[in-house]
């Protein structure tokens, strides 16, 4: 599959066009018919998805691309009502990067930031950001006259909208006739006399979203249910529904709610801020917790905490709205298509997107079991982007009848591991492939049987590298390559959600992968991936003790290393895998027998490992992964007393002549020691180089024992 990055303009014409059906099709029953087809985070990812491609390609734009249309269109029922200034809608930005590239895009426009001073904008200094909740209702217009609200409509296309007056009249917190609530004080005091004019004689808008709360939402679905009549989909939709109800005595009884966000009458009012205040002061009722904000850190503050309380608010927010709060400038930065310039809608992650399918791959669990793995194109979900979603079995293969190629439903719920939900058939080309369970076994070509009792695939042979599930385990050990925060816990939850099948994928797993499992958090996820990473050098004794080859314990790997060690490299050095792998590889079965301290099984086991089609992909696996082997120096007369450091603890000071403070320390930890940084009482050594530090003085104090590099040396044996 073609990733959308490398699309073709003829691909992506045609993806566009497909794109266009069907999202105009959605947006028709989500707005026209009030009906939802797809979910709101589906079709805004289909959006997403357009308006990507249309950036890519901006001749592809057209007149009448969904993106470049105010949505919703009139109905004939209510009486068309001109807006005196258009309802604008709003571009969504769905993470912190699409954000700051909104800031950014304001800072040069409005020339600030280090940009040249000269330009349309020369005064501005730090636009200033308001920022209030984004609420999941219907946006409507209310005029008042005289102080009387006269007429309230719908945003329609923009232009013209619905006259549901008189249904808007049933809503409690929209006032009637307005009067200043509070006196004014302060601040505001400077539009007190426009606004005492405005009530006596003259016009004012004021537009907000009709809502309905979450409580009222469930108790008109339970009423519902009792009657045995169908359940409303969700409070967006019945808040629409109610509102255009030709009857409003039915809109009544849904008891809708309206917050107010904008202020269109110009009272002299210089800040978005200044509005909501005045807003408040009339008698509307606006959001509690919107507020100005300093900066964009400031913005991903407020975002991440009403994140964190949407579940406990009374009604449905999908995001923040986030604007320049300055009017002036506001007004300045102008429109484009359809959206304001200086206002975003910086939208709350999706538990849903839209992505394609790149590929259905088998992962082996470990009791042989092959499940289907879709591999996607990458996608942001719920904060993290996802490439790989499980697709359970063959079963669930059919039921949704999905093949590579197709565009994908894919969602995550909670901390569960992301599934494909449904695919969107309208948007095939043709050239979709359907999967088809293989015979033979993806890792060792072993014979794979459905038992007629169970859906699942399984691979019969029993040797099969997959499942071999203790080998990993061993590999990432104490001993072996010893990272942290992987144990064999992690691991089972690693291969059972399919997201490594050897020890070699633990190095191209990314934080989306981690992120949507139940045991990790974004913290602990950057954690393991870190310990992963840093434990991409090893030294060559863990290293071969990590493949878990027969009669090759530590002991023995040591025996290994120092053969390889001074018959081939020099002190300490790195090399990429595939070179060290192709050393050992090259020794033959008779040479591995002259290798002192080393047994005729020993040298046959390991001599049959290297020759193994299997093992040398794996090799060829983790040298891909970028994994570097560190071969230590010994002194030709060591005999191999294993790991004679074990429990032994060592700490450094000063500088070291003969080596590098890391590599002292992977000498230590090669023969099976530790390193410390602080001394105690159960430090076993101090040793001391060139200008030793506090930790020497403390070491005298606590009455370890403290050696100079040269004793150090004579313990590695290697002087
Ligand atoms: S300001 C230029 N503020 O979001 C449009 N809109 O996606 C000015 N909405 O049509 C809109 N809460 O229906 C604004 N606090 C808020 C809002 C809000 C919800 C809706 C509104 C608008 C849509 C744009």
């Amino acid at each position: 599959m073609v990733p959308w990055s490398h699309m073709t303009k003829r691909e992506a014409a045609e993806r566009i066009k497909n794109l266009r059906k069907t999202i105009t099709y959605h947006r028709y029953l989500y707005h026209v018919l009030d009906r939802q087809g797809i979910s709101d985070a589906v079709l805004d990812s289909l959006k997403h998805e357009l308006k990507m491609l249309e950036d890519q390609f901006p001749d592809l734009i057209t007149l009448d691309s969904p993106t470049q249309r105010v949505a919703g269109e009139v109905l004939d029922k209510f009486e068309k009502v001109r807006h005196a200034v258009p309802m604008l809608s709003l571009e969504d930005v769905f993470s912190e990067d699409e954000f700051s590239s909104w800031v950014g895009r304001i800072q040069k426009i409005a020339g600030i930031a280090g940009s040249s001073t000269s330009g349309d904008f020369p005064e501005v200094e730090l636009p200033a950001i308001f920022a209030e909740l984004k609420f999941d209702g219907l946006a409507v217009s209310l005029i008042y006259e005289k102080g009387i609200f006269v007429k309230g409509a719908t945003r329609g296309d923009g232009k013209i909208g619905e006259d549901v007056t008189q249904n808007l009249k049933t809503i409690e917190s929209i006032p009637l006739r307005l009067e200043l609530h509070r006196a004014f004080s302060g601040r505001l005091s400077p539009y007190a006399e426009n606004v005492q004019r405005g009530l006596a004689s003259g016009r004012i808008e004021v537009r907000g979203e009709a809502i309905i709360t979450k409580k009222t939402f469930d108790a008109i679905n339970a009423a519902q249910k009792k009657k045995g009549e169908k359940l409303y989909a969700n409070p967006r939709n019945l808040a629409a529904g109610s509102i255009r109800q030709l009857d409003p005595a039915i809109t009544a009884s849904r008891h809708l709610d309206f917050f107010a966000y904008d202020l269109v009458t110009d009272f002299g009012q210089k800040t978005h801020s200044e509005e909501h205040d005045l807003l408040g002061l009339l008698g509307f009722k606006s959001d509690g917790q919107a507020k100005r904000l300093p900066d964009a850190r400031a913005v991903f503050k407020f975002h991440g905490s009403i994140a964190k309380k949407r579940e406990k608010l009374a009604y449905h927010v999908d995001g923040i709205v986030v604007q320049i709060d300055d009017n002036a400038l506001f007004q300045k930065l102008g429109v484009v298509g359809k959206a304001p310039r200086g206002a975003v809608a910086f939208k709350f992650a999706p538990e849903e997107a839209t992505t394609r399918v790149l590929d259905i791959r088998l992962q082996v669990g470990r009791t042989g079991v092959l499940t289907p793995v879709a591999h996607l194109e990458p996608v942001r979900i719920g904060g993290v982007v996802i490439s790989r979603a499980t697709l359970h079995n063959m079963d669930e293969i059919q039921r949704l009848g999905v093949k590579v190629g197709d565009t994908i439903v894919v969602g995550r719920a909670g901390d569960v591991i992301p599934d494909v939900r449904a695919v969107l058939k309208d948007l095939r080309t043709g050239k979709e492939k359907a999967f088809r369970m293989p015979k033979k076994c993806p890792v060792c070509e072993g014979v794979v049987k459905r038992n007629e009792d169970e859906v699942a695939y399984r691979c019969t042979n029993k040797n099969c590298p997959a499942l071999q599930r203790e080998g990993l385990y061993h590999f990432v050990s104490k001993k072996a390559f010893d990272i942290d925060g992987l144990g064999p816990k992690t691991i089972d939850v690693l291969l059972d959600q399919g997201l490594i099948q050897d020890a070699a994928d633990l190095f191209d797993l990314i934080q989306g992968d981690l992120v949507p499992l139940r045991r990790f958090g974004e913290k602990s996820a950057s954690n393991l991936l870190n310990a992963i990473q840093m434990q991409k050098q090893v030294s060559l004794p863990r290293f071969l003790y990590a493949l878990g080859i027969l009669h090759v314990g530590e002991e023995n790997a040591l025996l290994l290393t120092k053969y390889i060690s001074t018959h081939y490299s020099r002190l300490a050095t790195r090399y990429k895998l595939s070179k060290i792998a192709a050393r050992i590889e090259g020794l033959t079965e008779n040479d591995l027998k002259h290798i002192d301290g080393v047994g005729d099984k020993v040298a046959e086991s390991i001599h049959s490992w290297f020759h193994d089609k299997y093992n040398l992909a794996f090799l060829n696996k983790l040298d891909r992964a970028g994994i570097t082997v560190t071969v230590p120096k010994f002194h030709p007369g060591y005999t191999g007393t294993g790991f004679r450091f074990q429990g032994q603890t060592f700490i450094f000071t000063g500088e070291l002549e003969n080596m590098t403070r890391d590599e002292a320390k992977e000498k230590v930890r090669l023969l099976g020691g530790n390193v410390s940084e602080s001394v105690s009482k159960k430090t076993s050594y101090v040793v001391a180089g060139e200008n030793p530090g506090s930790k020497f003085e403390k070491a005298k104090k606590l009455g370890v024992k403290t050696i100079t590099e040269t004793d150090f040396l004579k313990l590695l044996q290697i002087m």
